[in-house]
Parts: C-alpha cells; structure tokens; sequence
C-alpha cells in the first residue's frame, strides 16, 4: 500500500477545503481527481456529463485511480463523490494509501451547494431531496471503502485535521 492520505466523501463534505489545508500543515502535494480529469480533458465535469454522459465520467475517475497508483507517494488525494460507488474503485483507493471518509448531514450539503451550478447531479428542482436520495444511497458503500470515517458536520478545519494527523495546529 502506498502512503497517500485519500479524503472521500459526499459533494460539499469539505474534501478539497480540507485537503488544501493538509497539504500545507503536512507539506504534501493535493491531487484532485475532478481536477486531475478536468486538465486531462481540457473540459468541466459539467461540459464531460453534457457531452459524454455520467458513465463515461465514471471511466475516467477509474482511469485517473489507475494512473494516480503510478504516480502518487505520499500526497493528499481528494476524490469526486461518486468516485467509491464503483466496488472496483475501492480497490484501487485501498493500493493508493488510507481512505479516509469526511461524513456530513445533508442539510449542511444543501446549506453549502444551493447556489453551486458546477454539480450536474444537483442541477434539479428540489436540490434537498436529490441529496437525500444519494446520500442514504451511498452512505454505506462509503462507510465500507474507508479506513476511518470522521462526522464533520460539527467541527471546525482543526478538529477535522487533528483527527486525521494526530496533531494539533491553528489554521488561522
Ligand atoms: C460527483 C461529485 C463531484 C464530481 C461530479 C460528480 C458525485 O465531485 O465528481 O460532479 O457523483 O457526487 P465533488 O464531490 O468534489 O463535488
């Protein structure tokens, strides 16, 4: 297994927040998949599910996976959300180093995305109900692809880092 520290978690859990700042407190490089595909494809995930569709999206986080497993040592991986609904994904984050999972409740996603347009999923009319359905889906493939899971909704960016490196530091 390698030693990337791998954040998973439903959209607006805070993945990309957190992994910012512990690629500053660790002095680690951050990886995002969403990015990591973006540059690849010179589009927005939005212009990929438009012109490609979803499951075309799907194929290339698990190639972007395939190649990260080449590349990747000691970093910070910030995975999209839909990335560990595929079983065969878990597979590959496992290889990629430990898995942690950041758990929110819907209403803090919704509080956080209502205004977003960058979410194809969430493109609907009743943005609540939509994180409601996908997160009781995939709540436990979640529970089941992580190492640790920690409840974010309630803590600050220091609670969330020192329980993912032990450490205690001030983010302001
Ligand atoms: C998705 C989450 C997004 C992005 C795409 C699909 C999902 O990433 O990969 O819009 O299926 O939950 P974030 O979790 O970084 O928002």
């Amino acid at each position: 297994m390698k030693d990337n520290i791998i954040l998973i978690g439903f959209m607006g859990s805070g993945k990309t927040s957190v992994g910012i700042k512990l690629s500053y407190q660790l002095k680690r490089t951050m990886i995002d998949t969403d990015k990591w595909i973006e540059q690849k494809q010179k589009m927005t995930v939005a212009e990929i599910f438009e012109a490609y569709g979803e499951d075309a999206f799907r194929s290339m986080e698990t190639q972007c996976l395939k190649e990260l497993i080449e590349v990747a040592e000691k970093q910070i991986i910030s995975v999209g959300g839909g990335l560990p609904m595929k079983e065969e994904n878990h597979r590959l984050l496992k290889q990629l180093g430990t898995v942690y999972y950041l758990r929110v409740r819907p209403e803090v996603v919704y509080e956080r995305l209502k205004s977003d347009t960058t979410r194809p999923l969430l493109q609907v009319d009743n943005p609540m109900e939509r994180i409601q359905t996908l997160m009781e889906q995939r709540s436990p493939i979640y529970e089941r692809c992580a190492d640790i899971s920690i409840d974010v909704s309630d803590l600050t960016f220091e609670e969330i880092l020192e329980q993912i490196t032990g450490e205690k530091i001030s983010c302001s």
